[in-house]
């Protein structure tokens, strides 16, 4: 049986993966050299210098590219690093088309980096496609989907936007981050380019920062290739190890996540002290039915406000979470809980992020894979 016919579960853990040529070691070793030595010039195997290639980097490319259904992966030192490069294929005077409520790292990105090569970037409400369609113009080159948004939680019609972007031949870039290869898989629904904040769910563990880019044109891969290496924001062997080990167990851990996120969301959505819960799994969720077309679960993200829309109360919630750990960062094992206007969305300017949603009084929460109860009983003593 040819392992590209695997099902996603053996994935996971077989795909790309071979055992290492030397001693068939199970686990690709952590191969901690920059260069690799040549028998006359060009007389190599295949690696000459870590920043083009290192053969533990290229056991996890080859697993990212499997479990996304694709056919080339590339890794890199974070996830912007990997955003940067799909940036990188534009030239000055293209133009993007994103979504309005993108994770804050990425809009600083695209607007204090990008706008000043001159790249113009337009914010959009993605839900809309007419919304993004009036944007397009004989400039734009590239529209940047983020789905599920972080924090707000809105889902993007993956298979929607890749008509449009077909139809004016324009490149189509989802960030997974959120949903992970587990719940989908936007290259299938018609994108031309993944990319992941592998520090989330792929990594899993909370100790590596990683980006990740899966493309399926060789032409596409090639170029991104060149821009990896001339660029060389590439991930270490250490990293490229840990992230392909959190990677064997995606699936279980995405398993939890998603049983947890439920049983959190609706004890939160009941709760007396809570206004509104945002959770793609809820029917009244605006975009609950393209999340069950395009997603095969609703994952652990959560985001809350509570009633009156305090900020010094939301403050307090998050001062008193004693398992949730307050902290940046999502989609490790450990729960987490997060301030968004003052933490990861604090580069958006205000009336920016209040537009779409990220209130003073937000709270995001990474729902991890801990036992639900203990979960449920900190949040109860934290909101009071
Ligand atoms: C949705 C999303 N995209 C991209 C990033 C950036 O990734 P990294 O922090 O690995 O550079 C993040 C980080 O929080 C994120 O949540």
């Amino acid at each position: 049986m040819s392992k590209k016919d695997l099902k996603f579960n053996s994935k996971t853990i077989h795909g790309g993966q071979h055992p290492d040529k030397a001693y068939g070691a199970v686990m690709p070793p952590i191969y901690q050299t920059s260069t690799y030595a040549q028998t006359t010039p060009g007389g190599h195997q295949g690696f000459e210098y870590s920043r083009s290639a290192n053969p533990t980097r290229t056991a996890l490319e080859n697993a990212l590219a499997s479990i996304e259904n694709g056919v080339y992966g590339l890794a890199f030192a974070s996830g912007l690093s990997a955003m940067d490069a799909v940036i990188k294929l534009l030239n000055p005077g293209d133009e993007v088309v994103s979504t309005n409520d993108l994770y804050g790292g990425s809009y600083r990105l695209f607007k204090q980096i990008f706008e000043k090569y001159g790249i113009t970037f337009h914010f959009v409400g993605m839900q809309s496609i007419d919304a993004i369609a009036e944007k397009i113009n004989n400039n734009t080159k590239l529209i940047w989907v983020e789905t599920p948004t972080n924090p707000m939680m809105n889902v993007i019609d993956v298979k929607a936007v890749s008509s449009l972007a077909k139809k004016h031949n324009l490149l189509l870039a989802v960030d997974n981050t959120f949903a992970t290869p587990y719940l989908q898989r936007p290259l299938d629904l018609g994108a031309d380019i993944v990319m992941h904040s592998a520090t989330k769910y792929l990594g899993g563990h909370s100790d590596v920062v990683v980006g990740a880019l899966v493309v399926k044109d060789k032409e596409l891969a090639d170029k991104l290739y060149f821009i990896q290496n001339a660029s060389g924001a590439v991930c270490g062997p250490m990293d490229s190890f840990l992230t392909l080990r959190g990677i064997k167990t995606l699936h279980v851990r995405m398993q939890r996540h998603c049983e947890n996120g439920k049983a959190i969301a609706e004890y939160l959505v009941n709760h007396p002290k809570i206004e509104k819960v945002y959770w793609p799994g809820f029917e009244t969720h605006p975009n609950h039915d393209v999340a069950k077309n395009q997603m095969d679960d609703f994952g652990g993200m959560i985001s809350f406000i509570t009633k009156g829309s305090n900020y010094d109360e939301a403050i307090k919630i998050v001062e008193r979470l004693q398992v949730f750990t307050l902290a940046e960062s999502l989609g490790g094992v450990e729960s987490l809980a997060g301030h968004p206007a003052s933490m990861t969305h604090a580069s958006i300017p205000k009336e920016e992020r209040e537009k779409s949603g990220v209130v003073d009084a937000l709270i995001r929460l990474s729902v991890g894979i801990e036992d639900a109860d203990d979960l449920i009983a900190d949040l109860e003593q934290a909101i009071g």
